[in-house]
């Protein structure tokens, strides 16, 4: 299998604190890939650099065979990304903001992608309102929208699915892992252990900026084990170690 996303030795500090620390791990073509981690263990930053956000301070990064590096304009185009948190700018509308990604990735026939998200998503009641006035939930709704826009092969996503409702997580999860069944690959971060067991295919888990474990669920299940009890053994015992 191809490998879209491959990180050696990939770390970054902040001053003093090292934020990702020596971390290495490869991503297949194909996957489903989640990062798992406590508050703070570095799974922002590890996007952050593998999205050409923030520079490494040692080791290296390719993305989709680039460089993160040397190319990270060429990655940021490639890719979809959702940052931590991200909303959209405050004064557009939500037509108005998908036609301004629309130029800058220069998709054609972009209102008609928006009108399959705007249903998809069921938000196009909301297309004219200013994203300010959009509920958190929509506001991820547009974040979404924009991030797959343009169909990348590889979509990088910070907490997916936190803001949505249990109807519209449903909704993104089958969404979510059908793109990486297609052939496409999804490398998200989250907390929501249950969800990274029910779609994740592999997985790796950061504590304090250091890689404890990558492997994958179909491992844990064949061995009886859940991931949310696997997880909290294994940073346990790294904070007794
Ligand atoms: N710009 C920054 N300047 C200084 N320190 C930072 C910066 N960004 C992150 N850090 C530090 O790096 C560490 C890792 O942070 P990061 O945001 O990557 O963690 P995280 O795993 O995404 O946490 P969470 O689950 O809370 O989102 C933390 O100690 C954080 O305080
Ligand atoms: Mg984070």
């Amino acid at each position: 299998m191809a490998v879209v996303l491959e990180a050696k030795n990939l770390t970054k500090k902040y001053g003093d604190v090292i934020a990702v620390d020596n971390v290495s791990l490869s991503v297949e073509k194909g996957s489903l890939f989640g990062l798992l981690g406590p508050n703070g263990s570095g799974k922002t930053t590890m996007i952050k650099m593998l999205t050409g956000q923030t520079r490494p301070t040692g080791g290296s990064a390719t993305v989709l065979g680039l460089d993160v590096v040397q190319d990270p304009i060429g990655v940021r185009e490639r890719v979809g990304i959702i940052p931590e948190q991200e909303t959209p700018p405050s004064f557009l509308t939500a037509t108005e903001y998908l036609d301004f990604v629309g130029e800058v990735r220069k998709i054609p026939d972009v209102q008609k992608k928006a009108d399959w998200w705007f249903d998809f998503l069921e938000f196009g009641d909301k297309r004219d309102v200013l994203c300010k006035d959009l509920s958190r939930g929509t506001r991820q709704k547009l974040m979404f929208t924009q991030a797959f826009l343009h169909n990348p092969t590889l979509a990088l996503i910070d907490e997916p699915l936190i803001n949505f409702d249990p109807i519209m997580q449903r909704k993104v999860k089958d969404y979510l892992a059908d793109y990486a069944k297609s052939g496409n690959t999804i490398f998200i971060s989250t907390h929501i252990l249950a969800i990274a067991e029910e779609i994740c295919t592999g997985f790796a888990i950061l504590h304090k900026g250091k890689l404890l474990h990558t492997g994958t669920v179909a491992e844990l299940t064949a061995q009886g084990q859940h991931l949310d009890d696997f997880f909290l053994a294994l940073v346990r015992k790294d904070d007794h170690a």
